[in-house]
């Protein structure tokens, strides 16, 4: 960190209750204005989730009634566009961004969303979640960029460069947050917040490379996760925090705990008495700013005042704390200036109709894929829970599913779903459009709509199996459904779970498609009727069923404010498909784990119920064209791979090249493979190119069991093609 005279001096003057709140990050929305200017006015150094006015107003009282005037930095949960405002741009999520393995788009997609951000004043996120998904049962799956530390790596660093563009002090530049540090997705069971069963060894190897590419890329915060790892929570793991993310990693922003967590450290984690306890353990460990638990502020002044905690330690959280802020710029400017206008402007529009675009996978086409409107089609039935439901395509972390208090919490315009996607595409054609709900996702979801004789309960229930009796109530649903698509040229049935199965506190045991999205599926089925399946999910779900029965399979997660449009153009051959899977679909709930890194035991790593292979691989994904790979080459001096790439097909695309290793033999057992590079390549029908990769040394590296990186020497063999899949990739074997 680069010493400041002007933040050496400022803490010179400060008294240990100011570097105290300093290190205080105030919820608003559970203490309310009151608290919050109080707050203020004891100089806290942040506050959370707090827009407009209100926010302006504790922005004031900072810099104009505190003892030393430090200005406020205000941190909010922007992870897919500004979603916290309702009038703001609505990316994809994560997980869907994820797909377009575009390290470019994503770039874009954090700039634009600094630009909203910075212009609502605001000056963090905290994005981008680094966190890898290898068991889609986590409720939190979609915030991530899939189960690769590769990918998530090249996403992630690519998201902090468009937050905080080159210089952080810039109108448009806001601080981004590597989360959440670290094993958090690895929790036992994927029950979120719980225990990862993972050494350290492992961390190194698995978990750290993501958040090494971030802080190599400048990330200025990283927050602390609220899990534990083998029984230590994160929150006072000091060889983490300090040795690891401090000494090797050499981070040199500040570190903000997640929410809460050194309450939890007393009330759920049970390792600490009382708040002296955790607020002193905490404090050591390395975390500079405390979200949420305001029984810091009173437990660490006394624990100074009593020579329990040297205040040194405050000075050093509180010097990460102002650096930071001293880069934004703050002094000069507390709130950030953006661009006045900018918030949902058209160009930020476009970007996410380019991102929804860019995040469509192609699972299946027997061939019926892209429609021809020249064939004689009348009739197109769009039905499905999932079809016309926006709250679906946004998936978490919006303004309904994280209200921020005075901010509305209904669906704003403009947005597209697909059925208003189909309709709009199929304007003038007379070609009709027929539209049904179909059945409900879950219990908590119902349709509002007035079907006289069923009675508004039954809209609530559970629908778990064919002999519960209010299931049998959805039947009507799916009837009218069934009627719908009668007579239709085609069916265009959207599917998948909703925004209240996804997040926090809603990690699923069974990965099936809830409610009775099966049945619909098999009623459907019975009129065999051409039919395209969508998955609006947030998460890959178990549909090997539904895959059989449908004759082209999309897979869209949370694609955004204009998805429908994006899906829709796939379906008409608009634009070809070029998303690939940053993860795998489990045939079944429990196949999981099932990510394509697996370690090689010896017994085929099969179940007896069960294939051995994913339903769809990480890194899969079609097009309306197909790929050769020929030529495959590896310079062992510059470690760069040269591979040509054909496309063989009538229609000019997309291909991601993707690049994979092996190590032959390793002093311990590493994945039978491992992502190591990738890029995108236009080809135009029958064009061919020689694509170069240039690989990492991180790609060939070994990390011992006492963390050491070695790359061990030997030979490797070197993998380029299509997925992650052996029948899509060519290879070389190289001596390094
Ligand atoms: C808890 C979540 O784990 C974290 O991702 C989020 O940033 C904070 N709450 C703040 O909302």
């Amino acid at each position: 960190m680069e010493s400041n005279e002007f933040i050496d001096n400022l803490i010179s003057k400060m008294t240990v209750e100011q570097k105290a709140a300093q290190m205080l990050q105030v919820p608003v929305s559970v203490v309310g204005m009151e608290e919050a200017r109080k707050w203020a006015r004891l100089g806290a150094g942040s506050f959370l989730n707090v827009l407009g006015s209100d926010m302006e107003e504790l922005s004031r009282i900072s810099c104009e009634e505190s003892d030393l005037k430090i200005p406020v930095i205000f941190g909010i949960d922007a992870v897919h566009g500004h979603c916290l405002n309702p009038d703001a741009t609505i990316f994809p999520s994560q997980l869907a961004m994820a797909c377009s393995w575009n390290r470019k788009l994503l770039e874009k997609v954090a700039q634009v969303t600094a630009a909203e951000v910075a212009t609502e004043g605001i000056q963090w996120t905290f994005s981008p979640i680094l966190c890898l998904a290898r068991d889609s049962r986590w409720g939190r799956t979609d915030e991530t960029f899939g189960e690769d530390k590769y990918l998530a790596g090249e996403l992630g660093a690519a998201m902090v460069k468009g937050y905080q563009g080159d210089d952080l002090s810039g109108d448009c530049s806001i601080a981004s947050c590597a989360k959440h540090y670290i094993g958090y997705g690895e929790s036992s069971g994927a029950r979120d917040s719980y225990d990862t069963e993972i050494t350290m060894r492992k961390i190194r190897e698995q978990f750290l490379p993501p958040f090494r590419k971030a802080t190599e890329a400048g990330c200025a915060t990283v927050m602390i996760s609220y899990g534990s790892i083998d029984g230590t929570p994160m929150t006072i793991n000091k060889t983490a925090l300090k040795d690891v993310l401090r000494d090797e990693l050499k981070f040199d922003g500040f570190t903000v705990t997640d929410w809460d967590t050194v309450n939890y450290l007393i009330t759920r984690q049970m390792v600490c008495r009382d708040h002296s306890d955790a607020s002193r353990l905490a404090a050591l460990a390395g975390n500079d700013m405390i979200m949420s638990s305001l029984e810091f502020y009173e437990a660490v002044i006394g624990e100074v005042r009593e020579g329990r905690l040297d205040e040194s330690v405050l000075d050093e959280a509180v010097r990460h704390i102002l650096t930071v802020k001293y880069r934004l710029g703050l002094w000069d400017s507390p709130l950030k200036k953006g661009i006045p206008g900018s918030i949902g402007c058209s160009a930020h529009h476009e970007a996410a109709l380019e991102a929804a675009r860019q995040s469509v996978v192609l699972l299946k086409n027997d061939g019926f894929l892209p429609i021809n409107l020249k064939r004689k089609i009348r009739k197109i039935a769009v039905i499905g829970p999932n079809a016309d439901d926006i709250r679906a395509q946004y998936g978490d972390w919006t303004y309904f599913t994280h209200p921020v208090p005075g901010i509305e919490k209904e669906p704003r315009r403009p947005y597209v779903t697909l059925l208003e996607g189909v309709r709009d595409r199929l304007e003038g054609t007379g070609i009709e459009v027929t539209y049904s709900y179909g059945c409900s996702v879950n219990r908590r979801y119902y349709y509002k709509g007035n079907y006289p004789g069923i009675p508004e309960f039954m809209a609530m229930c559970y629908a778990d199996n064919d002999h519960d009796a209010e299931t049998y109530k959805e039947l009507p649903f799916i009837n009218e459904a069934v009627s719908a698509a009668r007579g239709a040229d085609l069916i265009i049935l959207a599917l998948g779970d909703n925004y209240d199965q996804t997040g926090e506190y809603n990690d699923r045991a069974d990965l099936n498609l809830s409610g009775m999205q099966e049945a619909l599926v098999r009623m459907l089925g019975t009129l065999h009727i051409p039919m395209i399946t969508v998955l609006i999910a947030s998460k890959p779900l178990t549909i090997p069923k539904v895959v059989q029965k449908s004759d082209a399979v999309i897979c869209a997660f949370n694609g955004g404010m204009f998805s429908g449009q994006a899906i829709a153009e796939v379906i008409f051959g608009d634009i070809n498909p070029s998303g690939r899977l940053p993860i795998s679909f489990p045939v079944m709930t429990g196949q999981n784990p099932v990510y394509y890194d697996q370690l090689p035991g010896w017994h085929d790593g099969r179940y007896v119920d069960c294939p051995k292979n994913p339903l769809f691989a990480f890194g899969e994904g079609l097009s309306y064209t197909w790929y050769d790979y020929s030529d495959l080459k590896f310079d062992v001096k510059t470690k760069t791979l040269s591979v040509n790439v054909t496309n063989k097909g009538g229609m000019s695309g997309v291909e991601t090249v993707q690049v994979y290793v092996h190590d032959e033999v390793s002093s311990v057992i590493k994945p039978v493979k491992t992502l190591c590079g990738f890029t995108r390549v236009e080809l135009d029908a029958g064009q061919s190119r020689t694509v170069s990769v240039k690989l990492d040394d991180e790609a060939f590296e070994t990390v011992l069991p006492d963390g050491t990186r070695v790359i061990e020497p030997g030979m490797f063999e070197i993998m380029a093609g299509h997925s992650s899949k052996d029948e899509d990739l060519i290879k070389v074997t190289v001596e390094l």
